[in-house]
């Protein structure tokens, strides 16, 4: 039981991590309407979130290992609600933007560690569907934002305000945690590791099953030889790794999700919508596909495979994003009708495939001996694109119109299907050793071939 506990804890750090993603998108109309903000502010102030998270991230790497899972994952709660006091009640847009960087980066100080977390405490046969809720609890922020949104309609204060509450029951919730078996190990604080596994675990301190789960993790701490470094992660070997981790979160980003979480109400109004209130409505309805369809993708992603699930999310994105710019440019009669269809279909196609697949990937692909390197330096990759996507939008939209960029996003959605066929490899059912060897090999990255028959030789 206690170890649902844990993850519900730290699931709610991935709540608030889609909340503060999608509060925005309500509250951007009643902003233009107090303050005079320019498409350079509004983008600016939008995107300082992932701004704030590439900070966190960054942060997060080194004093993680020093202060431990916990004390980072109280900071963020700290963070999350300071941020969301001061978002509320900014007089300016540049009060607004610099509260938005704190909360970006309690955003990517939780993103980072609260996975760690729970798979540092998850018992390995839990692991995969324990951060799977990790990430299901991210488009249930997004969602939970939404309602706030449409709830509050009138009060973008209320709307921030809201934030405040999974901050502090995150707060309350770890305050009452302990920290990892692993870290404290790590720390050589070998006792209160003990304790800490008996806890997780249910079981008394002298149960043979602790001593034997501590005895592994020590083991593990003492075989830890230097970390990987920069040269490793650039080695012939690892460097095809590296190009399928940043280059799929490139095409995540580039895809122009962001710009339908952030701007989804704007993006409505574009499209013909003329009441804010149907707007925030419809912004609820790709709330609730994003969710639905987030299931949806956790199930096929260990049934169809990576490559399969790919080619379908990149295939129904560039379609559902072509059919928005063709009706956005040609002015259609039903212009509000496709356009909901179209980011209906858009929604749905990353929820189940781009969305999740990857984060699965960056902890499938890079070698043990750089794996954290190596997917710091992927999730940085998500960061640093979202926030030119988030940025760049207002101001995109505003010279070139709403058909132009999502042609532009349609396009690079295509070019995902290239990027899949030539350069990603199938990693379902193959073991991570396997795939280190195969990398090792030399052999092209991409003919890494497996099926669900070598999960049971494997
Ligand atoms: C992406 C986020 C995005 C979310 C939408 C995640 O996989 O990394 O940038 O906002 O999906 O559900």
């Amino acid at each position: 039981m206690m170890i649902y506990f844990i993850a519900a804890i730290a699931g709610i750090a991935g709540f608030l991590f889609g909340f503060d993603e999608g509060v925005i998108a309500g509250a951007l109309h009643l902003l233009r309407g107090e303050f005079a903000i320019s498409p350079f502010d509004e983008g600016l102030m939008t995107a300082a979130v992932p701004l704030g998270a590439l900070g966190g991230a960054l942060l997060a790497g080194r004093t993680t290992e020093t202060y431990g899972r916990r004390a980072l994952l109280l900071v963020a709660a700290v963070l999350f609600a300071a941020g969301a006091l001061f978002s509320a009640a900014a007089g300016a847009v540049w009060m607004l933007t610099a509260s938005r960087l704190l909360l970006g980066l309690a955003v990517g100080i939780a993103a980072m560690v609260a996975p760690l977390y729970i798979s540092e405490s998850a018992p390995a046969e839990k692991r995969g569907m324990l951060v799977s809720i990790y990430q299901l609890a991210i488009t249930l922020g997004i969602l939970g934002a939404y309602v706030v949104d449409f709830a509050f309609a009138e009060s973008w204060r209320l709307m921030f305000l809201m934030g405040v509450l999974p901050a502090l029951a995150l707060l309350i919730g770890m305050y009452r945690m302990g920290d990892t078996p692993r870290w404290l190990a790590l720390k050589g604080r070998t006792e209160e590791a003990r304790l800490a596994i008996a806890r997780i675990r249910d079981l008394a301190p002298q149960d043979p099953a602790v001593d034997a789960e501590l005895a592994s993790i020590r083991q593990a701490v003492q075989q830890r030889t230097r970390p990987g470094t920069w040269a490793d992660l650039l080695s012939p070997s690892v460097r095809p790794a590296l190009v399928v981790g940043m280059g799929l979160f490139f095409l995540q980003q580039l895809s122009g999700i962001n710009a339908v979480i952030y701007y989804a109400p704007t993006v409505f109004k574009e499209s013909g919508f003329n009441s804010t209130s149907t707007q925030i409505l419809a912004t609820v309805g790709i709330g609730i596909v994003n969710v639905a369809m987030t299931f949806v993708g956790m199930y096929l992603i260990d049934r169809i495979g990576r490559r399969r699930l790919l080619f379908i999310g990149f295939a129904g994105t560039a379609l559902s994003l072509g059919m928005i710019a063709i009706a956005a440019a040609t002015d259609a009669e039903a212009l509000d009708i496709l356009a909901t269809i179209g980011l209906v279909l858009y929604v749905a196609a990353f929820a189940a495939s781009i969305g999740p697949l990857p984060w699965v990937m960056m902890s499938e692909i890079f070698p043990l001996k750089v794996r954290s390197l190596g997917m710091s330096v992927a999730s940085l990759a998500n960061w640093a694109f979202n926030f030119l996507v988030v940025f760049s939008f207002p101001m995109l939209v505003s010279s070139f119109g709403l058909g132009g960029v999502f042609a532009v996003y349609a396009l690079v959605c295509a070019a995902g299907l290239v990027f899949t066929y030539l350069l990603v490899p199938e990693t379902n059912g193959v073991s991570l050793e396997e795939i280190e060897r195969h990398l090792e090999s030399g052999r092209p990255f991409r003919t890494l071939d497996a099926g669900p028959v070598r999960v049971v030789t494997a």
